[in-house]
C-alpha cells in the first residue's frame, strides 16, 4: 500500500476586492459588525461573463500541475468540490477537463456536493485510489463562485457578508518518501439538521421536506401531480434560490465538532495535539477558528486563518489556506498538518498529513 502525498498545489483569487463597506452600499450593514462577528474584512468577487467556478477552479489547477511536475495529460482522474457549480448538471468535473484541454485521455471525472466539508471528503476519495494503487495523479479541486447566488437584499445579510469567491487544487500522487503524506482521514455527517444550512432551490423534491422538517417555508409549488419542477417563480420572487442559515445553530454546532473530529484524528495515529505542526481550518468564521485554536492550545503559528482577505470560500477554503501558508514557507517538509472541516449537511471531517 502507499501512502498518499500533496506534489503540487496551487490557488486562484480573483482580482476583484469587495470591501464590508462595498457591501454596507448594497444591504443594511457594516464594517464593525461584520469583523466582531466574523473577522471578515474584505472577499472577493469573481469576474460574471468572464469567470466561473469551473474557470477559476482550472486555474488554481494548472499552478498545481505546474508545481507537481506533470502536464495535464498526466491527470488520471478529476475530483471537483463545489455547491456553486456552473451548472445544475452536469457537474464541473467534466467542465475543468475541458477547460484544461484534457478531453483526449478521458479520465474519470467526479463531482462532490459536501459543501465547507468537500475538500476533504475528496482528499479522502483521492486516498482510497492512490493507495490501492488504481491512480497515479490525482486532481483535487475546491472552488466557489458565491458571488452569483447570494441574496444582496436585507434578508440575506447575515448570510451574503461571509462568502467569497475563490479556488484552490491539489495534485495528488503516490509518497515515495515513507515519512510523508496522509495519515488518515475522517468524515462524518448528520443529516438531520440538512436545513439549518442550505439553498432549498432549484430542486425536486416537489415540497416533499417541507412537511417534515422544522421549517415554514411555502414553497409555492402548483398542486399537480408533477409539481417537482426546478425553480417556481414563486421561489424566484421570495428568494428562496439564495442560501439561508441559521448561524448560531451552525456555529455551535462547529465549535463542537471542529476539536472532536480533530482528536478522532490525533487518536487513530497515536499522536498529541502537540505533535500539529500546522492547523489548517475550513474558514466558516474567524471566531470558531480562534475557539478551535484556544480549546487546543495551539499558539499562533500553528494555525493559518486568511478569512480576513477572503471570507469564507466554502470547499475552495481549506486549499487556498494550505497553499497560502505553504507559500509563506509556514509548511516545511515533514510537517504535521492537520486539516479539518465543519459545514451544510451537517458534514463534517478531518485529515492528517506530514507535508
Ligand atoms: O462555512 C459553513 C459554516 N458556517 C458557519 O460556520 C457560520 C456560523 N455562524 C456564524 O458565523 C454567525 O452565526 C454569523 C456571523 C452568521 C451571524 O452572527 P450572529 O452573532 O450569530 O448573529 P445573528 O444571526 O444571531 O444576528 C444578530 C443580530 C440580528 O439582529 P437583532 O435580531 O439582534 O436585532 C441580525 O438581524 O445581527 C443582525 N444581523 C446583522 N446586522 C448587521 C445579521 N446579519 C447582519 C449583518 N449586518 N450582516
Amino acid at each position: 500500500m502507499f501512502k498518499t502525498k500533496i506534489a503540487g498545489i496551487g490557488s486562484y483569487l480573483p482580482d476583484n476586492i469587495i470591501t464590508n463597506d462595498d457591501l454596507a452600499q448594497r444591504m443594511d450593514t457594516n464594517d464593525a459588525w461584520i469583523q466582531e462577528r466574523t473577522g471578515i474584512q474584505s472577499r472577493r468577487y469573481a469576474t460574471n461573463f468572464k469567470e466561473t467556478t469551473t474557470t477559476m477552479g482550472a486555474k488554481a489547477a494548472s499552478v498545481a500541475i505546474e508545481r507537481a511536475g506533470i502536464i495535464p495529460e498526466d491527470i488520471d482522474f478529476i475530483i471537483f468540490a463545489t455547491l456553486s457549480p456552473d451548472y445544475y448538471f452536469p457537474g464541473c468535473g467534466v467542465l475543468v477537463q475541458r477547460e484544461l484541454g484534457i478531453t483526449k485521455t478521458e479520465c474519470g471525472a467526479l463531482d462532490i456536493r459536501n459543501q465547507c466539508s468537500g475538500f476533504i471528503y475528496g482528499l479522502s476519495v483521492a486516498d482510497q485510489f492512490i493507495k490501492t494503487g488504481m491512480y497515479k495523479n490525482i486532481l483535487l479541486i475546491g472552488s466557489e463562485m458565491h458571488s452569483m447566488g447570494l441574496d444582496y437584499s436585507n434578508d440575506g445579510r447575515n448570510v451574503t457578508v461571509i462568502f467569497g469567491d475563490g479556488a484552490g487544487a491539489v495534485i495528488l500522487q503516490p509518497a515515495v518518501n515513507e515519512k510523508q503524506g496522509i495519515l488518515s482521514t475522517h468524515l462524518h455527517a448528520n443529516g438531520t439538521y440538512a436545513e439549518k444550512l442550505a439553498t432549498l432551490s432549484p430542486g425536486c423534491h416537489g415540497g416533499y421536506h417541507a412537511s417534515r422538517v422544522e421549517t415554514e417555508i411555502d414553497y409555492g409549488f402548483p398542486d399537480t401531480p408533477y409539481g417537482g419542477i426546478f425553480v417556481t417563480e414563486h421561489m424566484v420572487k421570495n428568494n428562496q434560490v439564495a442560501a439561508t442559515m441559521d448561524g448560531q445553530f451552525v456555529f455551535k454546532m462547529a465549535v463542537q465538532k471542529f476539536p472532536e473530529v480533530i482528536g478522532e484524528a490525533l487518536k487513530k495515529n497515536g499522536l498529541d495535539k502537540s505533535d500539529i505542526d500546522m492547523l489548517i481550518p475550513h474558514q466558516a468564521n474567524l471566531r470558531i477558528s480562534q475557539f478551535v485554536q484556544k480549546q487546543m492550545g495551539l499558539t499562533d503559528d500553528k494555525i493559518w486563518n486568511n478569512i480576513q482577505k477572503y471570507g469564507n470560500t466554502t470547499a475552495a477554503s481549506i486549499p487556498i489556506a494550505l497553499c497560502e501558508a505553504w507559500e509563506n514557507g509556514k509548511i516545511k517538509e515533514g510537517d504535521l498538518v492537520c486539516l479539518a472541516a465543519f459545514g451544510s449537511g451537517f458534514t463534517w471531517g478531518a485529515a492528517l498529513l506530514h507535508w
